[in-house]
């Protein structure tokens, strides 16, 4: 929780406030009025599962929820055999979209075995038309739908469902507005992610995001630090600063500031001992902010830096706007400022009209870069996007022999680049028990490296330091000392 508010002070039998977030407080209160009366009538407390699809973003929105519906009444049960289950859709390639689907049968499954069961859809899937159409047509049973621009009137929309038999949609095609204030219950005590910005106005051209999360609004910087100071009070040490193009943070501000200068802030609150932030895009990496980074004690030695592809052909036709020399250029200049930090990436096999001597040239790149690792992904044909309707498709076999080739490329490098610490002591903040040995915790290096080592779990949440005994391929076994 970021906010001090008593719900009881809420004048419920009232009209509804029309100022947010106000209103959506107000819709809390009447809810939890509902569920506290239906979980008197059952004899037990209502429970609820959020299950989120995709990026940090989404896990991000799946915490906002998570805190409306316990502000609501709700408990939160470990399966989906729950009173209400959300479901955070995800649409960045069609896989996500079928595992939601596949998900949706066995949910219906659930709901004939307790048919007070509520199901709601929200997230990026939702924002795509044919999606709802095929909802409301194949999936019946499913009770409320809405978008990512809407997702702070949750509460009012829950309400509008508890009090009513129909099916609640709610899908807007965008917004400029930015609601602040609103309950989150964080997964982790210790870390945090913060959102700075919303929405993407780059239309990489095989990309859906800009269509389904929005034109590019950032936070204003005081509403951010503010945020960061309440997190840092409540124990937080390490934020994830989250955006879909964090080097163009401030742009669209009424008193613009860069993201440099964001991090320069972020860094002077007291507590917070770790910055992390995702993703950057190449074209938009500024030198100040690799000044910043190298000068700073708290930002994590740490860069996504999404390639897509290493071919300038395909990265002109993918609206990526820079060249395979820019980008090593500036990956160059990253490493030679830092050079312990970890350099991650994004790669697309198969864009439209790729060719052999395409692939080539990307993992030319990726042999130059030396990635820590990197997520290699298959082209998935989005509709709407200028990709879709592309020539020169690539056929599956020939992608999948590609997507071999340059996976075993990455995986080497990455085993290599991540054994270069070996022997070294490193400070790690510890995240949870080792789900195989409880007697190890599990923790990351600043580089965001996996570490394993023997420890109790009081030591979770703290940064410890330790000797990284042994590489295991992508991990480290190490020991506290
Ligand atoms: N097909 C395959 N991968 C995609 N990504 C985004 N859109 C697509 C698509 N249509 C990948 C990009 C991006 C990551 C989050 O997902 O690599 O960086
Ligand atoms: Fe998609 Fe490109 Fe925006 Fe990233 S920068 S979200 S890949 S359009």
């Amino acid at each position: 929780m970021n906010i001090d508010i008593n719900l009881d002070e809420i004048d419920i039998t009232k009209e509804e406030p029309i100022t947010e977030p106000e209103r959506q407080y107000y819709f809390i209160a009447k809810a939890r009025d509902l569920v506290k009366k239906k979980s008197a009538e059952i004899g037990r407390p209502l429970t609820c599962k959020v299950t989120t699809f995709g990026c940090q973003m989404n896990q991000k929105d799946s915490e906002k929820l998570l805190g409306i519906l316990e502000l609501v009444g709700y408990e939160q049960a470990e399966t989906e055999k729950a009173d209400f289950v959300i479901y955070n859709t995800c649409t960045v390639r069609d896989n996500a979209n079928q595992k939601v689907y596949g998900r949706l049968g066995f949910l219906n499954g659930v709901k004939r075995e307790n048919p007070n069961m509520l199901i709601a859809l929200c997230g990026c899937m939702m924002q795509e038309s044919e999606v709802v159409e095929k909802i409301k047509k194949s999936y019946s049973f499913v009770d409320i739908i809405f978008g990512t621009h809407n997702i702070f009137k949750f509460a009012e929309l829950l309400y509008t469902r508890l009090q009513s038999e129909r099916l609640v949609i709610d899908i807007w095609q965008g917004t400029n507005d930015i609601v602040e204030d609103l309950p989150t219950e964080r997964k982790y005590g210790f870390k945090a992610g913060v959102n700075i910005m919303f929405g993407c106005n780059n239309f990489c051209s095989y990309c859906i995001v800009p269509y389904v999360r929005g034109r590019e609004r950032s936070r204003n910087a005081k509403d951010i630090i503010r945020e960061i100071e309440t997190l840092a009070s409540e124990g937080v040490v390490e934020i994830m600063l989250l955006g879909q193009n964090v080097n163009s943070y401030g742009k669209t501000l009424e008193e613009p500031m860069t993201f440099a200068q964001l991090l320069q802030e972020v860094e002077k609150v007291e507590g917070i001992e770790r910055i992390r932030f995702m993703t950057s895009h190449p074209k938009d990496l500024s030198d100040d902010l690799i000044e910043v980074m190298k000068n700073s004690k708290k930002i994590c030695k740490h860069m996504h830096l999404p390639l897509q592809s290493g071919s300038t052909k395909i990265l002109d036709k993918m609206n990526r706007r820079y060249t395979k020399e820019s980008y090593l250029e500036v990956a160059e200049k990253i490493r030679k400022a830092i050079p312990d930090i970890s350099i991650t990436t994004d790669i697309i096999v198969g864009f439209p009209g790729e060719t052999d001597e395409d692939i080539q040239e990307t993992i030319d790149v990726v042999e130059k870069v030396r990635y820590d690792s990197a997520f290699t992904f298959i082209y998935s044909k989005r509709s709407g996007t200028p990709a879709a309707v592309m020539e020169g498709q690539v056929p599956d076999h020939v992608n999948k022999e590609r997507f071999d080739k340059l996976l075993s490329v990455v995986q080497k490098i990455s085993r290599e680049m991540t054994k270069r610490f070996e022997g070294q002591t490193v400070e790690v903040l510890v995240e949870e028990e080792n789900e195989q040995d409880s007697s190890l915790v599990t923790g990351r290096m600043s580089n965001n490296t996996i570490v394993h080592f023997k420890g109790e779990k009081n030591l979770i949440g703290k940064i410890i330091k330790v000797q990284l005994t042994e590489c295991k391929g992508f991990y480290y076994m190490a020991e506290m000392i």
